[in-house]
């Protein structure tokens, strides 16, 4: 049976994360109560923390931010016989571009995320726990400063929490807007007071992460994931996914699809299968290319259609999972005007801490609107190559190496498309294909 196949037998299973998006006065604690809210609270305070850590890896459970680290794992590793505090930090910087699911999702059921956070502190042991939020989002931070509000009167926060001896106090952190600050030690320096710049890695956080002491940094979707696993088990929830990428994930479509939105599905659905929960392409202008994981995971083309995106389905082809961000672009699209755009929000983003980034980026985007504008040679393609292969894998951190996958996919797919544009009098990008990209 492939992946595919199985996936659509399992659809049954789901919504899991998105089950209340829908019930009246869904982000209140009362809905959240009266349908099982804070139930896998009570069973988890119950429990002894190193079953809880236990769980969490028999479950499987993979980060849900990107980069698919097992969460339990990653918990296993705060050492527990140290005199320094633990602490929690939910990475709520939602920023990749395409990506939004993490705030519907805080918006829609915060209380889920406020549970996820204390069974997780719990877990680790840390009386401590930050929602690092992009400052953007002004409604979002409201709704968790309301949440986190009602927790504490209802003592699910707080000193002694349910009886059970357990102390958290949480704190609703707004950023400034840095995509920069969404990468885990960025985002820790940022929470210091300090510049968002990243960390050198290792040590990584859970050994050496907020005020230099042990600490968790886990996304949104994870940390809201953890109260399922608590009452449904880890059998239910590997009976969902695939065996390595197990579990429920919300797919965020945007562009050229007749109903973008968030889908609920089990890991290793395909675009065709979440193309035909949108209501397929819009206006049934077929499908040119299209993001896995945000703009940082390299362009799937329409021949890509049947790739499971899992974790592991979507690196067998050459992209990776990311952040299930799939933005649908149709055959209205030039695709080195978008690559431009993307590129564009690089050279903006990049913290300028290190050469190839910063000088990268910058020159990638001066290529690119030579092109744009007609004015570029076919050398110039070779030239962007040259540049990506010198900051992939020489950068400080992942924006660097994630602002050469759209150019180094696009010109593996689309080559000509480059090439048109530096042919002599080509008049640059037409106006239609631009008026397509932004419809
Ligand atoms: P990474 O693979 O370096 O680390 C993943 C996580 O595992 C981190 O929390 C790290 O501390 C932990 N980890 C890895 N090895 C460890 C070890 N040996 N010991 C202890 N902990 C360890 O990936 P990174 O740089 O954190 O994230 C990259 C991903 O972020 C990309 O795949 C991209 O898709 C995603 N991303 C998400 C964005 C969003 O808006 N959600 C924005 C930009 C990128
Ligand atoms: Fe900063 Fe870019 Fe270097 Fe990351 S890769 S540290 S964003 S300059």
């Amino acid at each position: 049976m492939s992946e595919g196949a199985n996936v659509t037998e399992q659809r049954h299973l789901t919504p899991v994360l998105t089950k209340r998006w829908l019930s009246p006065n869904s982000w209140t604690l009362a809905t959240y109560e009266q349908l099982e809210g804070y139930t896998a609270l009570r069973k988890a305070l119950a429990a002894h923390p190193d079953q809880l850590i236990q769980l969490i890896k028999d479950s499987g459970l993979r980060g849900r931010g990107g980069a698919g680290f097992p969460a339990g794992m990653k918990w296993g590793f705060i050492p527990q016989n140290d005199s320094k505090p633990h602490y929690l930090v939910i990475n709520a910087d939602e920023g990749e571009p395409g990506t939004c699911k993490d705030v519907p999702l805080m918006m829609a059921d915060p209380h889920s995320l406020i549970e996820g956070i204390v069974i997780t502190a719990y877990a680790i042991r840390a009386n401590y726990a930050a929602i690092y939020v992009r400052g953007e989002v002004i409604h979002c931070i409201r709704r968790l400063h309301a949440a986190v509000r009602e927790a504490y009167r209802a003592g699910y926060l707080g000193r002694n929490i349910l009886g059970s001896g357990f102390d958290l106090e949480v704190v609703v952190h707004a950023g400034a807007g840095a995509y920069i600050c969404g990468e885990e030690t960025a985002l820790l320096d940022s929470l210091e007071g300090r510049r968002g710049q990243p960390r050198l890695k290792p040590p990584f956080p859970a050994t050496a992460g907020l005020y230099a002491a042990p600490t968790v940094v886990n996304n949104v979707e994870t940390i809201a994931t953890v109260p399922y696993i608590v009452n449904g088990g880890s059998d239910w929830f590997r009976s969902m996914g695939t065996e390595k990428s197990p579990g429920p994930k919300i797919y965020s479509l945007s562009g050229h699809v007749e109903k973008p939105g968030q889908y609920e599905a089990p890991l290793g659905i395909t675009l065709r299968e979440l193309l035909d929960m949108a209501g397929g392409m819009k206006d049934g202008i077929p499908l040119k290319f299209w993001t896995p994981g945000g703009s940082s995971t390299p362009l799937f083309t329409a021949d890509h259609l049947d790739v499971p995106l899992d974790f592991e389905g979507a690196a067998a082809e050459g992209s990776m999972l990311g952040t299930t961000a799939l933005m649908i672009f149709n055959e209205t699209v030039s695709v080195p005007w978008a690559v431009m755009k993307w590129t564009e929000f690089y050279k903006h983003e990049s913290c300028g801490k290190c050469t190839p980034c910063r000088e990268g980026t910058y020159w990638l985007e001066q290529i690119l609107h030579r092109m744009l504008r007609g004015e570029g040679t076919p050398e110039d393609v070779e030239t962007m190559l040259d540049v990506c292969d010198n900051i992939l894998g020489r950068s400080f951190c992942a924006l660097g190496d994630g602002a050469t996958s759209p150019i180094t996919s696009a010109i593996k797919y689309f080559r000509h498309e480059f090439l048109e544009l530096c042919e002599k009098n080509s008049g640059g990008v037409p106006a239609p294909a631009l008026a397509g990209a932004q419809g």
